[in-house]
């Protein structure tokens, strides 16, 4: 088997009932890469996310991570692979009953054996890293989604994840926040180090932050480039797409 990305899928097949959402995905992710999937809303991107970090089971095909095929993997290998990989849900998916520096600290707490006070040290270095500083005793429910993004974010990076994936990072942040996040996001690129997987439909950040662009349709990745291949693409539907112009 010929498997050169740190993260590769393929032929993956996924379908609910008679619905058919991933009809063969193939994907190959590079060490170090910030590669973003596109695709029209509904099109299956946070149903491959999830089959991708184990949320989900794929109904056929393979998921590898370093070589290894992780989709059929038991519960103990999971616990092993989750600790590389780290995922920003859509809505940040913080805890709402618990403060900052709970939240930062949640996995931390879980996974490793850090005392309350190396614990508090890396927490206030992961806020820090995010641009927040100073908020570790703020509740969830006082801050803005913007700030709610950068939380998820610094709790993401706690453990030095490998990969770190992201679900719609700038959805329904005004352009300015959309900004810093998509800066932040690059940035945490090069200095976790890590690999980042993004599913998006936001243009404007995918044209800023990727080394690689896909485009999932009806199940499908249709086209893989660079940014501006994608921008130069002649395929009809990437074009549609990337302009915005309805079918
Ligand atoms: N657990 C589930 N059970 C049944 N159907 C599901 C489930 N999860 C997703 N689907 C279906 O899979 C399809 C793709 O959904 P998905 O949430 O992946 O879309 P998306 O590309 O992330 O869209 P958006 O850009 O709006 O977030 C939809 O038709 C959805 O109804
Ligand atoms: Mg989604």
């Amino acid at each position: 088997m010929d498997i050169k990305g740190l993260v590769e899928v393929k032929g993956l097949w996924k379908k609910f009932g008679g619905n058919e959402v991933l009809r063969g995905v193939d994907l190959r992710i590079m060490d170090g890469e910030i590669f973003v999937v596109i695709g029209r809303s509904g099109v299956g991107k946070s149903v491959l996310l999830k089959n991708l970090i184990g949320l989900m089971r794929p109904d056929r095909g393979e998921i590898y991570y370093k070589g290894r095929e992780i989709s059929r993997a038991s519960q103990r290998e999971w616990k092993k692979i989750r600790k590389e990989f780290a995922v920003v849900f859509q809505h940040s998916a913080l805890f709402d009953s618990m403060n900052v520096e709970d939240n930062v600290e949640f996995g931390l707490k879980r996974m490793t054996r850090f005392s309350e006070n190396e614990m508090r040290r890396r927490a206030r270095e992961c806020l820090s890293m995010v641009g927040l500083e100073g908020i570790e005793n703020m509740k969830v429910s006082q801050l803005s989604g913007g700030m709610k993004k950068r939380v998820a974010i610094a709790r993401a990076i706690a453990l030095s994840p490998k990969v770190i994936f992201y679900d719609e990072p700038t959805t329904g942040l005004d352009p300015i926040m959309s900004s810093i996040i998509t800066e932040l996001i690059k940035r945490m690129n090069r200095e976790v180090p890590s690999t980042s997987l993004i599913i998006t439909h936001d243009l404007k950040f995918t044209f800023q932050a990727a080394s690689t662009v896909a485009m999932l349709h009806h199940g499908r990745i249709i086209e893989v480039g660079k940014p501006e291949e994608m921008m130069r693409s002649e395929n009809p539907i990437v074009k549609r797409f990337i302009e915005g112009t309805p079918e």
